[in-house]
């Protein structure tokens, strides 16, 4: 029998501009799983927070990834997963990628480490499937490898790892509307027109930039998405507005976390990510809309153990 403890980390999609191909982890918020690998051929999920998951594991992210890991090497095991620490689904942080990337991580230990880094993220974003019916990499990849992912490509999967620089801190807020990823995805147009394909390609290529190069004031003027987020910010109450009390508090960006409905506000001190955080509070507040912010540092560190034994 062998066990691993794993930690994936909390991760924001998109950072604006880059939709499906640019996530950000953050720091010590994420998903804690154990797994137990015996001899045998099965799965059982067991879920110890007072989060609510579908009993059915057909329903659980964590099972596509699991088999897709064992039929990847050619193997079969009894494998018991059980959930310790879970991010609340639809919280705009990454939920279902930090379980996925937790389990395809903590399998690819167990098993000696046969997978490569981009291969455990293939197989963490069978997961990612399963919850938003899309192969899309921008939160399993920085929950599996940490810091700034750029997605180059995805036929095959190309990933970039950017180190943050310096104190990036954001603050999201999850307002309690209901923006199911499936549904955020749908209203998507299936067509952009060249010269919004344009604008985005700037803003893209000026946000790796700002980053690889350190330039704050360019990190900040790229994270603007005019593709998904003039469709997306329907959802969110007084998005607009909400958007230039953050700037004007400092904020390098403020976008829409992922696919929502939560926001993050990108700052490069921890003061300026306290003062949107409470500004986006008293906005949802002022709306009758309930919702939790948080504060945290955007961070290198990716899914890790956190015990073994064997
Ligand atoms: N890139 C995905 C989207 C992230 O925006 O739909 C989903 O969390």
């Amino acid at each position: 029998m062998r066990k691993v403890r794993v930690f994936a980390p909390a991760s924001i999609a998109n950072m604006g501009c880059g939709f499906d191909i640019i996530g950000l982890a953050l720091d010590e918020v994420g998903d804690i799983i154990e797994i137990v690998q015996s001899e045998g051929d099965g799965l059982t999920i067991t879920n110890k927070t007072d989060v609510p998951l579908p009993d059915d594991i057909e329903k659980n992210v964590i099972t596509p990834v699991v088999r897709t890991f064992l039929k990847r090497i050619g193997k079969k095991a009894q494998i018991d997963v059980t959930i310790c620490e879970k991010i609340y689904p639809g919280s705009g942080i990454g939920s279902s990628a930090a379980s996925s990337a937790a389990a395809a991580y903590g399998m690819n230990e167990l098993y000696g480490c046969p997978l490569t880094e981009e291969e455990v993220v293939e197989v963490a974003m069978e997961g990612e499937n399963l919850a938003s019916g899309g192969y899309h990499a921008d939160n399993a990849a920085p929950a599996v490898m940490g810091g700034i992912i750029l997605i180059r490509g995805y036929e095959p999967l190309d990933v970039v790892k950017i180190s943050v620089p310096g104190n990036f801190y954001c603050a999201v807020i999850h307002p309690r509307i209901v923006v199911t990823t499936k549904e955020a995805r749908e209203i998507l147009p299936k067509q952009v027109p060249l010269h919004t394909a344009i604008t985005q390609w700037g803003n893209v290529g000026g946000l790796v930039a700002g980053l690889f190069t350190s330039d704050i004031e360019l990190v900040g003027r790229s994270m603007k998405d005019v593709i998904a987020e003039p469709y997306r910010k329907q959802f969110i109450p007084g998005f607009d507005e909400l958007r230039e009390k953050v700037l004007a508090a400092g904020a390098l960006a403020m976008n829409i976390s992922g696919s929502g409905p939560s926001v993050f506000a990108l700052c490069n001190h921890k003061d300026k990510a306290d003062a949107a955080g409470k500004i986006m509070g008293e906005h949802f507040d002022a709306l009758g809309i309930k919702n939790e912010v948080y504060v945290v540092k955007v961070s290198n560190k990716g899914a890790k153990l956190t015990r073994v034994s064997i």
